[in-house]
């Protein structure tokens, strides 16, 4: 067992993080190394690979990866980083039947296989060994995961206890909208802003304008989960109940009638991360029906369509607000029932850096 293995990061997920959690190196080495470069991370939409040869940079931790759809439409997520001399291979979308280092064109298949590297004699170069590493890629629903870690479990299996519901939410198709998708920086902990995105119990007082009159705080409710995915739901003012899925470590997803708006936050470090938001929508419902949080999302995108819904501003000042606190000196605050996903998360990571098991999948009726 390594040091990061050791227990000691352990704390009682029924309380609030320990200020540990914000300042402390020892937590941010170790979710580094036993979250994001070796859980399932969010990497993109399937849509935005929809084509043969398509190629899309993504960073995995603090890891360049480049995902990559091959012609027989299946995809791949290699090393981003040139095996000569560590050159960044591909820096934006692209489409190619090779990829091809900028500094001194070594060419490389869509398998990662080095296949040129001029001017080097023929023995010069042993190939094989010079291929870019390959990492586990799987796509749920059309969410692209990947994991630097070659043991991970399947990604069937680690949201198996919410896949019913998220089933149920998909009949008529959704169409994403990955160049749509915006990225901002938020002053604060990964943690922060992905409890903050998970839990409803803050809308009534952040989102008192905003949101609370049509999704109320008081009815939200928690449906299914554990610390490997959480489903919960709640009313939407004249239309179907939300369905909120909960991904850790960073994927926050919330299902209306016709739309899927989706939040994924990374970290920079321990006082910033990075929070990409983007939307799908139902194929048939073009541009109409998509209620308050359709609203949102067209404010995100910038459409003139929608009228401005500013909630989204307001998670991020509370979440820098929240930064500015937490890493002084405070005892964790016990958690309301309401904060149940919370909960959740706090085993999640309790689960991944110390190796304490999760409770098992907890369930409770729709109301
Ligand atoms: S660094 Fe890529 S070919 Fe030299
Ligand atoms: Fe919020």
């Amino acid at each position: 067992m390594t040091e990061l293995n050791a227990p000691r990061l352990a704390f009682d997920p029924n309380r609030a993080l320990p200020a540990a959690a914000y300042r402390d190196p020892e937590w941010l080495a170790a979710e580094k190394e036993k979250i994001w470069h070796a859980d399932w991370v969010f990497a993109a939409m399937e849509d935005a690979l929809a084509a043969p040869g398509d190629q899309l940079p993504v960073v995995i931790g603090d890891q360049p990866v480049l995902l990559v759809r091959n012609q027989a439409g299946e995809l791949a997520a290699l090393s981003n980083l040139c095996a000569h001399r560590g050159t960044l291979l591909v820096e934006g979308p692209a489409n190619a039947a090779r990829i091809r280092c900028p500094y001194h064109a070594w060419t490389y298949d869509h398998a990662g296989r080095l296949i040129a590297a001029p001017f080097a004699p023929e023995d010069a170069i042993d190939k094989q060994a010079h291929c870019l590493p390959a990492y586990r890629v799987e796509s749920w629903h059309g969410l692209v995961f990947v994991s630097l870690d070659p043991d991970v479990e399947p990604l069937a299996e680690r949201f198996a206890a919410i896949a019913p519901d998220v089933s149920s939410r998909e009949g008529n198709g959704l169409r994403h909208l990955s160049q749509q998708e915006t990225t901002q920086v938020w002053e604060c902990n990964w943690k922060v802003a992905m409890m903050n995105g998970m839990e409803s119990y803050h809308v009534f007082r952040v989102h008192a304008t905003t949101l609370e009159p049509f999704t109320p705080t008081r009815d939200a409710y928690y449906i299914t989960g554990s610390a490997r995915a959480t489903a919960t739901g709640g009313s939407n003012k004249g239309e179907d109940d939300y369905l909120l899925i909960s991904l850790p470590p960073g994927f926050v997803g919330v299902f209306t009638r016709d739309s899927f708006l989706w939040q994924a936050v990374s970290p920079l470090g321990q006082n910033r991360c990075t929070v990409r938001t983007g939307g799908s929508f139902v194929e048939d419902s073009g541009a109409r029906g998509l209620g308050r949080l359709g609203e949102w999302f067209g404010w995100i995108v910038g459409a003139a369509a929608y009228p401005a819904a500013d909630f989204l501003p307001e998670d991020k000042a509370i979440c820098e607000r929240v930064q500015r606190g937490v890493t002084g000196d405070f005892v964790p605050g016990r958690l309301v029932p309401m904060e149940r996903v919370v909960v959740d998360f706090g085993h999640y990571l309790n689960w991944r850096l110390n190796g304490i098991e999760p409770p098992a999948v907890h369930s409770e009726p729709a109301p």
